[in-house]
């Protein structure tokens, strides 16, 4: 299939990321390291028109991946929406505290704030005023079936030809899970464990 960016094919590529997963894992959150990887590798070789987009930020782990991989691109923005505060998690967990200071200091401790724009919103409400195109979606907010729909049909449609799409937790929580089955059963897609990707055509 056609990726929608150039794998990490040389070694200068892999050690560029190689270098920077380890400042990546000690920012708290789930993404595993084959998922910060794809990632990074999307924002730093993506050249599709437009900016770099996630649903969900919580501490900025996946924000890091992303902020580095624009930093060995184009330097495009990234845009993290979240509204940063406690939230109870559709598996149940609680996310006891609002995160925005941790977030923003995670960006500026690792000088990605200058590339990295937290929106202190939801999903929804950022996505009223929105008009840019985007080249990297990474939908990682509310996992419940009707939020999760929500997002990829307000945000996919926003996303350049040839700019990339990744869903996370898409094995084992049943909105993603069933979002995937409705989607993309005939689209193309590469997994990384529980995150999915597809090439916007
Ligand atoms: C699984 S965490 C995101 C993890 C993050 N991508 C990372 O790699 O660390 C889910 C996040 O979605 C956020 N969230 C919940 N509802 C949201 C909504 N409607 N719009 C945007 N974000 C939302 C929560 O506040 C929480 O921080």
């Amino acid at each position: 299939m056609t990726l929608g960016y150039q794998e990490a094919d040389g070694i200068g590529d892999s050690m560029m990321f190689n270098e920077v997963w380890p400042l990546i894992d000690k920012v708290d959150g789930w993404l595993i390291e084959s998922q910060a990887r794809a990632l990074f590798n999307a924002a730093s070789t993506c050249k599709s028109p437009g900016v770099i987009v996630e649903i969900g930020a919580y501490k900025g782990r996946s924000a890091t991946a992303l902020g580095f991989g624009s930093q060995s691109n184009d330097n495009t923005m990234v845009f993290s929406i979240d509204p940063f505060k406690p939230f109870t998690a559709c598996s149940g967990m609680h996310i006891r505290h609002d995160s925005y200071d941790v977030f923003c200091h995670n960006m500026t401790r690792l000088w990605l704030n200058e590339i990295v724009n937290p929106i202190r919103a939801t999903s929804e409400e950022a996505h009223k005023d929105w008009t840019r195109p985007i080249r990297v979606l990474f939908i990682d907010g509310d996992h419940r079936y009707e939020m999760v729909k929500k997002d990829y049909e307000m945000w996919v449609p926003h996303v350049s030809k040839g700019g990339m799409v990744f869903l996370h937790d898409t094995d084992y929580f049943e909105g993603p899970k069933q979002l995937v089955r409705e989607k993309l059963a005939d689209v193309a897609v590469e997994r990384y464990n529980n995150m999915v990707s597809f090439v916007k055509e």
